[in-house]
């Protein structure tokens, strides 16, 4: 098949998402398929030069994420594309390939805007439609669901940055977590333990939305949970070595242990499974997902987001869940393929 990975885009994620994207254009030209890989933003401004590789072609494609998060205004500035989120020729090429293997993270590639513009233009694409990526991304409204299916969450309050009327951080109880509503790898997201550090959290995440949310921080081990194809794949446990699972933690190597199956009893692996794929029917999520949970002290699972387009390197957290059941990266990226097929 003609496939395109659309990957990158005008998104704080951009560098773990061509990081991903590159990796999955890979295996996919392994499995057999003529693969480009392409940015969103970027585009291509010479179709000419929108080339597939095969696996017999000597070329492949490779992306390290740099250790500190990108300069979206610098990128705007050296491209020629201003607010235009699609760059150009992207709909053009996505439309003459079979499918488009959404590797995006954040921004409209994760929050339905692409996944409605390409049903409008009717291209096929792997993952979640965008009802269930707007319900998502969105950690407010998708908490409110998850909370209304009577799941845990942790308690947490909305702040609209722009309004000041909507700023009286004085019922704030501590330690708490400050976080963009809808961003992603943990980008904008502060641990504050006291009054004196709120300020600073604040004006980080807002450096990402008008939008906050701060949240009680729940003390505990953190957990993931993938949902491939309608079933919950093993436990993971990740154990950061110095602070929070934070951007740097994520995606610098050796910064986190990450533990699959992880050492919980079965009853409460069992327990965080369900709720997991209790979370992604709620909210409308397609073939794959990445279910996020703190356990307490008390192991009680609170579940705190759902990502519809979770870190796709080999060593990224689904697709470790996907190996410890036998499912190879490769076989993962052509069952995510195959899916948007069906
Ligand atoms: N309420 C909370 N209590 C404890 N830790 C939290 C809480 N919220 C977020 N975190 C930490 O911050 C990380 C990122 O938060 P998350 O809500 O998953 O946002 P993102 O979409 O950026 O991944 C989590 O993986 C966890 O380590
Ligand atoms: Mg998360």
């Amino acid at each position: 098949m003609k496939v395109v990975v659309l990957a990158g885009g005008l998104s704080p994620e951009r560098d773990v998402s061509l990081s991903s994207g590159s990796l999955i254009a890979n295996a996919l030209i392994e499995n057999g398929h003529d693969v480009l890989l392409l940015d969103l933003y970027l585009g291509q401004p010479d179709i000419s030069k929108a080339k597939f590789l095969n696996k017999g072609s000597s070329k492949r494609y490779s992306y390290q994420i740099p250790s500190t998060e990108p300069d979206l205004e610098l990128l705007k500035k050296e491209s020629d594309n201003g607010d235009s989120l699609i760059g150009k020729n992207v709909i053009e090429i996505c439309k003459a390939c079979d499918v488009v293997f959404i590797a995006l993270h954040g921004s409209i590639g994760e929050n339905g805007q692409l996944q409605a513009v390409f049903d409008s233009f009717g291209i096929r694409y792997t993952g979640t439609g965008y009802i269930g990526s707007l319900l998502a991304m969105d950690k407010d409204i998708s908490k409110k669901l998850i909370l209304l299916n009577n799941i845990k969450t942790p308690n947490w309050r909305i702040y609209n940055i722009q309004n000041s009327d909507d700023c009286d951080f004085s019922n704030i109880t501590y330690p708490c977590v400050v976080k963009p509503c809808s961003c992603g790898s943990s980008i904008g997201v502060s641990i504050v333990e006291n009054p004196d550090e709120l300020n600073k959290a604040v004006n980080y995440a807002k450096l990402y939305e008008n939008m906050i949310m701060i949240e009680d921080k729940i003390d505990g081990r953190e957990f993931s949970i993938g949902i491939l194809g309608g079933r919950a794949l093993p436990v993971i446990e990740i154990i950061p070595k110095k602070g929070f699972y934070d951007y740097v933690n994520k995606y610098q190597k050796g910064m986190a242990d990450e533990v699959c199956p992880a050492d919980v009893d079965d009853s409460i692996a069992e327990e965080m499974q369900s709720i997991a794929l209790k979370v992604h029917n709620i909210l409308r999520v397609g073939f794959y997902s990445r279910i996020d949970f703190i356990l307490d002290k008390n192991n009680e699972p609170y579940c705190l987001e759902a990502n519809t387009l979770p870190g796709m390197t080999p060593t990224s957290l689904l697709p470790q869940e996907a190996k410890a059941l036998g499912i190879s990266y490769n076989e993962l990226c052509e069952q995510i393929l195959m899916a948007a097929i069906d």
